[in-house]
């Protein structure tokens, strides 16, 4: 059965692309074929961090100029896995991004349609999970990925603003659109391994990863969870993955 993640947060800056990358290089290490799409469309990374240039664009498939099969590459040999790692990536170009900015709500929902089919297609396919990539908050494209998930990662840090925006999105967003969902806290700056929460705001916390200094640094060459999988960071995303396994 194919399952399909979203990893959101109501601000930006807060751990998405790093956990989701993890997360799906995990999977696809285990032997699962993985989809890692970047839905971020104001904010891309995935192209920069795995260093390609598509034939074809995220933009491209939500636009209808193209299948999503015609977004993917896949990354199985490079990242040495015994599953594919297929990558749809989002266009980092500055004029792209402005007329993505500018579309309006026809354009969305029937981006929104679009989405919705990916499983469908990807599930042909035989891949097991998809992973979603989005914009921080309340953006039309970070919404519809919700939409189109069946559980929701909200990753959040340790700060007023973004605990009171999480509460938000799992009343006024993942709890209507009737989703599975958890919390993951990031960078937290407290002993969060020895005062482990259990949940709030009635969302389980499956992980609370302290803020470590070798990470930003080390993530701009290497996946922690294939280079390092006794670091801190790399333990944190099998605990997650262990938590979406059991929720299939
Ligand atoms: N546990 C951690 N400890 C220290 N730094 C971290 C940790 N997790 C992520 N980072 C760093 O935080 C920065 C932001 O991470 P990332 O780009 O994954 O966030 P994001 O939520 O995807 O951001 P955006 O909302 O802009 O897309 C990166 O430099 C990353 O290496
Ligand atoms: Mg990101």
């Amino acid at each position: 059965m194919t399952i399909t993640v979203a990893i959101h947060s109501s601000k930006g800056g807060t751990g998405k692309t790093s956990i989701a990358v993890n997360l799906a290089v995990a999977f696809a290490s285990e032997g699962l074929d993985t989809c890692l799409i970047d839905m971020d469309l104001r904010g891309p990374s995935l192209c920069t961090i795995f260093k390609q240039t598509p034939r074809f664009w995220i933009n491209d498939f939500l636009s209808g100029k193209c299948t999503i099969n015609d977004t993917l590459n896949d990354m199985k040999k490079k990242v040495k896995s015994s599953g594919h790692l297929y990558l749809s990536y989002s266009n980092p170009d500055i004029t792209q991004i402005r007329e993505l900015v500018g579309k309006d709500r026809a354009w969305q929902a029937s981006a929104l349609k679009a989405l919705m089919n990916v499983k469908k297609d990807l599930a042909q396919k035989d891949i097991d999970i998809i992973m979603i990539d989005t914009s921080p908050g309340m953006e039309y494209e970070s919404i519809n990925a919700v939409a189109a998930s069946d559980i929701v990662l909200v990753v959040q840090n340790d700060t007023d603003a973004c605990n009171y925006c999480t509460e938000q999105l799992i009343n006024g967003v993942y709890s209507l659109l009737d989703k599975k969902y958890a919390i993951i806290d990031n960078m937290c700056h407290f002993n969060c391994l020895e005062n482990i929460e259990n949940s709030r705001y009635g969302a389980a916390i499956i992980a609370s990863i302290p803020c470590m200094c070798d990470v930003p640094m080390r993530s701009k060459k290497e996946i922690l969870v294939l280079t390092d999988p006794e670091h801190q960071f790399s333990k944190s995303i099998l605990r997650i993955k262990h938590w979406i396994e059991k929720m299939q």
